[in-house]
């Protein structure tokens, strides 16, 4: 079928709007709140959603401008149901009815981490069966596909996501908002030099990441006590190392145990250098294959939402106006709309 779709993303601080025609992206517009959430050192949910409706207008007509199509040219509104902040999904969800009942096309609810999973799909064709590593400020999931349009989570954070983790360390260390960059970077010119535990857990398919917080903040505390200086970027090298390892070998354990030979990254955090680097290595012995995503597909923008949509709609997966948006929504239930 062929498709022009108009996707809406508001989940979190990025307000973005794609225009995808027959699977060619034509726009991808994305409108950041990061500075003004950076001045509180996090999201402020009642100002992302009101942010959310200052920008999505003027996203919208970009988007269009770019695309060089009409309103009426449309086929399909797709616009993320969740999970994220309930009153920024509102946002967009409102918006989307309202396109698609002026436009009298359907609507298709989109669940935000398939999306992000789906974002790899714009590099290479998606080869089932996969392990999806989902690694973002709210979630930490490895998920499992045996086929198309279907996730079951295998393994995922018991506290913290691992987004969360870099923020908070980073808070810590008065390193500004978001951390998982500022971290980053700050390793690249750092040693581990820093002694940090690697969090067990009983249950070998979970991780924690709190336990390795904790660890960050005990030590800077007790820098403090002493009045002896902390080695930020060693530090920051330190804490990045037992974090990225700590993925990468339940990641490892999790392809041995059901035979996965593709893996797909998605999440703001799968920027992260060291981690890119480690899995791609971990990939090379373990034969492997590993989608690593360009950087614009990492984050949260709406040509991930446009892609999975029209995947859904081959699938004959259509919304009707009454649904409703969904923060906590499981992505075991992404295709139940
Ligand atoms: O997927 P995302 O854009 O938003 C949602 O949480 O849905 O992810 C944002 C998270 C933040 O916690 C940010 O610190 C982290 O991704 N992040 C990184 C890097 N770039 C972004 N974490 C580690 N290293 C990075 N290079
Ligand atoms: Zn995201």
């Amino acid at each position: 079928m062929k498709t022009i779709i108009c996707a809406i993303e508001t989940s979190c601080d990025e307000t973005s709007v794609a225009i995808l025609s027959h699977g060619k992206l034509l726009a991808n517009v994305v409108a950041s709140q990061t500075k003004v959430h950076a001045s509180f050192g996090g999201v402020v949910p009642e100002m992302a959603s009101r942010l959310h409706l200052e920008n999505l207008d003027h996203v919208l007509k970009q988007a269009f401008q770019e695309a060089n199509i009409t309103g009426q040219e449309l086929t399909h509104i797709a616009v993320t149901k969740g999970p994220g902040l309930i009153g920024a999904l509102h946002v967009g969800l409102q918006a989307a009815k309202t396109l698609a009942a002026l436009y009298q096309i359907p609507i298709i609810p989109v669940h935000h981490l398939a999306a992000h999973i789906y974002a790899n799909a714009f590099l290479e064709p998606l080869l089932f069966p996969l392990l999806a590593l989902i690694v973002s400020g709210g979630h930490t999931q490895w998920v499992l596909m045996k086929k198309n349009l279907s996730f079951e989570v295998v393994g995922e954070t018991v506290d913290d996501a691992m987004g969360e983790a870099y923020d908070k360390v980073a808070r810590l260390l008065d390193l500004g908002y978001p951390g998982g960059p500022i971290i980053d970077q700050k390793a690249k010119d750092g040693q581990p030099t820093y002694p940090l535990p690697t969090p067990l857990l009983h249950d070998a398919n979970h991780v924690s990441f709190s336990g390795l917080k904790t660890a960050v903040m005990n030590l800077v505390h007790q820098a403090k006590q002493k009045n002896s200086a902390i080695r930020v970027n060693d530090l920051c090298s330190s804490f990045q190392e037992v974090a990225t390892n700590m993925v990468v070998q339940k990641t490892k354990k999790l392809l041995q145990q059901y035979q996965i030979h593709h893996l797909v990254l998605g999440g703001g955090v799968s920027a992260n250098d060291a981690l890119r680097t480690k899995l791609k290595l971990m990939g090379q012995s373990e034969g492997v294959h590993v989608a690593i995503p360009p950087m614009w597909c990492c984050t949260d923008q709406a040509a991930m939402i446009a892609k999975l949509a029209d995947v859904m709609i081959e699938a004959n997966l259509i919304g009707d106006l009454s649904m409703a948006a969904d923060a906590s929504w499981s992505i075991e239930k992404a295709t139940l709309i």
